[in-house]
């Protein structure tokens, strides 16, 4: 059977910062605060106009341009993504469009913070079982339009952005496992309760009950880390680097020291991008490719924790 490698990656954030200073103005809180407990200095956001298929269609032809391949070689897009543009068409189909393509398959897919993994996993089954040969994997998000910018518990946590890999087929291992897990009797920790269920379409905000989230969030992902070795028959120091879901750097810390891992093996975005959801492994993924920190042949871990709950794993021979 063949394997899924990243043939490239890509990623877009819109040009709008918010600095924490920025949020003292809007919200009941202080920049110390929001750095100490969260570890964030800045985020994205988009602009009036902008839309999350804006994001995506960027992020996406920096990972066509970079794989060196035509959207027309594409048989898959997929776009994880909790805030799509329209309840319909689906944005991966908004994004075929825009990428001037016809016929393949496009879909969303919908796993909150976990979204890009989940997606990740269902695009190497599509290649693993011949099914797609070029697959385009995005997370993209615009998050800000489902903050309620009165609640300063969650204001100030999340970004706009977008991420993107585009897989090929491979006789060589690309990615070596993906693990995916969900517990829906945890919804009322982490939600926007809004929708097309109870009506409220117009007033959907994020809702989190944040220090229950943060403890569950620790252990779950020191779990689904101890999963994903055990499964490779590898032991911690196999890997050369964590990509985890940004949501708080002392989450990222807790996963790095359950892993051994020295900070600098670790790439952390969450201090520039805050927690953009399902786009925050793929930026940071692509961060560290472009910047020469992630090798070819590397091991690269990528973790994600989010509303659902969901969580999963995917392990890469870059
Ligand atoms: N500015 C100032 N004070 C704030 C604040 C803000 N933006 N937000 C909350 N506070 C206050 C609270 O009201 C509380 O005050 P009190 O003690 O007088 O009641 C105090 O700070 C501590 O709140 P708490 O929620 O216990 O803080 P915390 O250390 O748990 O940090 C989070 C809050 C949200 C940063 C943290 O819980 C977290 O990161 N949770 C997980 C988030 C996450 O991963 N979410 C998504 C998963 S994808």
């Amino acid at each position: 059977m063949k394997s899924s490698r990243v043939l490239g990656t890509g990623s877009y954030l819109p040009s709008r910062v918010m600095t924490n200073a920025d949020l003292e103005l809007i919200v009941d809180t202080t920049a110390t605060w929001i750095l100490e407990r969260t570890g964030i200095e800045k985020r994205h956001l988009v602009s009036d106009g902008e839309t999350c298929c804006d994001l995506a269609e960027a992020a996406a032809r920096r990972a066509l341009e970079a794989a060196g391949i035509q959207a027309s070689d594409l048989d898959l897009i997929l776009v994880a993504t909790t805030t799509p543009d329209q309840f319909f068409p689906s944005t991966a189909c908004l994004l075929q469009q825009r990428l001037g393509v016809r016929g393949c398959a496009a879909f969303d897919l919908q796993a909150v913070c976990a979204g890009f993994v989940y997606a990740l996993d269902v695009a190497d089954k599509f290649i693993r079982t011949g099914a797609a040969k070029h697959a385009l994997v995005v997370g993209s998000e615009t998050f800000s339009r489902i903050l309620d910018w009165t609640d300063r518990t969650t204001c100030v946590l999340f970004g706009d952005g977008a991420g993107a890999v585009v897989l090929g087929a491979s006789d060589e291992p690309g990615i070596l496992s993906t693990h995916l897990h969900a517990d829906g009797s945890y919804k009322d920790l982490l939600q926007v309760p809004g929708g097309i269920g109870n009506g409220r379409q117009q007033d959907a905000f994020v809702e989190m009950k944040g220090n229950e989230v943060f403890r569950i969030a620790v252990n779950t992902l020191g779990r689904i880390v101890e999963e994903t070795l055990e499964a490779n028959g590898l032991s911690q120091s196999d890997i050369d680097w964590l990509v985890p879901h940004q949501a708080n750097i002392r989450i990222i810390q807790a996963t790095a020291r359950k892993l051994d891992l020295p900070m600098e093996r670790v790439v952390v975005t969450v201090a520039e991008h805050g927690n953009t959801s399902s786009a925050s492994i793929p930026l940071a993924f692509d961060q560290a490719v472009r910047d020469g920190r992630i090798q070819r042949g590397q091991m690269v871990l990528m973790e994600a924790f989010g509303g659902g709950f969901t969580w999963g794993s995917a392990l890469i021979r870059y």
